[in-house]
């Protein structure tokens, strides 16, 4: 097999800044060890997110002149309108800021106390949102789903039997919908087969529960159907979108992800009376409908971005290439979540640092001496973020769309892999400072004497 080659070529440039490690110690001791805290000046490589730090094609950038920046009825919404629904056919198309406020919209019209929504996994924001209104959120992902090193083609799958079992102690009445997430995010960027959505479909039906796809990485999704999947081979990733979005009824998405842009979102509903509702609640914190959080220019990017999302060579070198970096450190030994996902590698910091406990935060600890070691800027997913009920210890790469080249990677390869020839010296962290909520984000961090 030849080299998988970036599909582009580079027309524009942005500096990154090489710094010394004296320079870097100094920079995370400021930041109290806390990655979020850096400026990203002090970054080299950063692989925080793959969400809203896409490069844009010169296609886009076109686009972005063409905005009609009208009040209501602009041209843009048009034009972003009919590239949303070639992809995905409802009958509401809502634009958003961000996926997440598709997600308080949608929550605030169908949630609220004594209601419970499952999803494989509901993303972290996902979760919030329908807390937020008193509803509970369930995560029913496959078993399969949770163990990092376990082989599986389809690894975001929902556990159809457990769905089942949760209809049965919920009560139908108190489920108003069916979440899924294409890729799976919280549990690694595993994608979802066609088959369990139509499992799920099944369900749905006989139930009669409207079915939600969170489709923020909808495409990568689709690529993996289309190379895993009986039967796929020889469709095109378009027709499989189609098949996927066939089976819902609407659907909350980040276009930061698989449209492309660096900023946008929508919701979209078949449910004229959840639509009405939606679009009130929209103009009051978003905008008017046919601009929502939006300027016209960014909804004329997502339309191009949602066009070029479906291209087969950039989706080949895209999962190819987050492939690459996950196949380099796990043959050198690296323990990482198997497969590798579509967005992100996931390194296995438990199974990696076995002699720092989970309350010394191996993940937050392998993740700043990535950030020591070589400029790299992963997140820690696991007891920082999620505290106890943390399944896993992990630090995603997040990989973004069209911005590093393959020596950057390599790079990030041989820097990962230093660290694991030394990772016995690696001392844990204790948090030292943390606000009420999201601690993450600002939490402070000092590292112990001893492990
Ligand atoms: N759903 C999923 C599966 C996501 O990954 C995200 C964002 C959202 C919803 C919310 O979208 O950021 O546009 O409001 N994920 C980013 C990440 C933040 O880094 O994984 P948003």
């Amino acid at each position: 097999m030849k080299t998988i080659i970036e599909p582009f070529r580079i027309k524009s440039v942005e500096p990154v800044y090489m710094t010394t490690r004296e320079e870097r110690e100094s920079f995370i001791r400021d930041a109290h060890y806390n990655l979020f805290g850096l400026k990203s000046v002090q970054v080299l490589i950063d692989l925080l997110t793959d969400s809203g730090t896409s490069a844009m094609s010169s296609n886009q950038w076109a686009a972005i002149q063409r905005g009609d920046e009208s009040y209501a009825g602009s041209e843009s919404f048009f034009r972003f309108y009919q590239a949303v629904t070639e992809i995905m056919p409802f009958k509401h198309v809502i634009p958003t800021h961000q996926g997440r406020a598709a997600e308080k919209i949608l929550f605030s019209v169908i949630g609220g106390e004594g209601k419970q929504i499952p999803n494989n996994t509901h993303f972290d924001t996902t979760r919030a949102n329908i807390e937020f209104t008193g509803a509970r959120a369930v995560d029913l992902v496959i078993e399969e789903g949770k163990n990092p090193q376990l082989i599986h083609p389809f690894k975001g799958n929902m556990d159809i039997d457990a769905l089942r079992s949760f209809i049965d102690e919920t009560g139908p009445e108190n489920i108003p919908c069916v979440m899924l997430t294409l890729t799976n995010n919280s549990g690694g960027g595993q994608p979802v087969s066609m088959q369990n959505i139509r499992d799920i479909r099944k369900v749905c039906d006989e139930f009669k529960f409207p079915l939600i796809f969170d489709a923020c990485r909808f495409a990568e999704n689709a690529y993996f159907i289309k190379i895993r999947e009986d039967g796929f081979g020889d469709k095109s990733v378009k027709e499989i979108c189609l098949e996927i979005f066939s089976y819902a009824d609407g659907c909350t998405m980040s276009a930061k992800k698989d449209a492309l842009v660096n900023i946008g979102g929508f919701l979209c509903l078949n449910d004229d009376d959840w639509a009405a509702k939606a679009r009130n609640l929209l103009i009051l914190t978003e905008g008017f409908p046919t601009y929502g959080g939006l300027a016209g220019r960014d909804l004329d990017a997502i339309a191009v971005g949602l066009h070029e999302i479906l291209e087969e060579d950039y989706l080949h070198y895209r999962i190819r290439s987050t492939e690459y970096l996950g196949e380099k450190i796990n043959a050198a030994g690296v323990p990482i979540v198997l497969p590798v996902g579509g967005h992100a590698v996931y390194i296995d910091a438990k199974a990696m640092l076995p002699h720092i406990p989970t309350t010394h935060f191996p993940g937050q600890t392998l993740a700043v001496e990535l950030y020591l070691a070589g400029g790299i800027r992963g997140c820690e997913i696991g007891s920082v973020m999620f505290g106890k009920s943390a399944q896993m210890e992990l630090v995603r790469l997040a990989i973004p769309r069209r911005v590093y080249t393959q020596s950057h990677i390599d790079y990030v390869i041989e820097v990962i892999i230093g660290v694991y020839e030394r990772r016995n010296e690696l001392r844990g962290m204790n948090i030292i400072y943390q606000p009420e909520v999201l601690r993450h984000f600002t939490c402070h961090f000092k590292y112990v004497d001893t492990n």
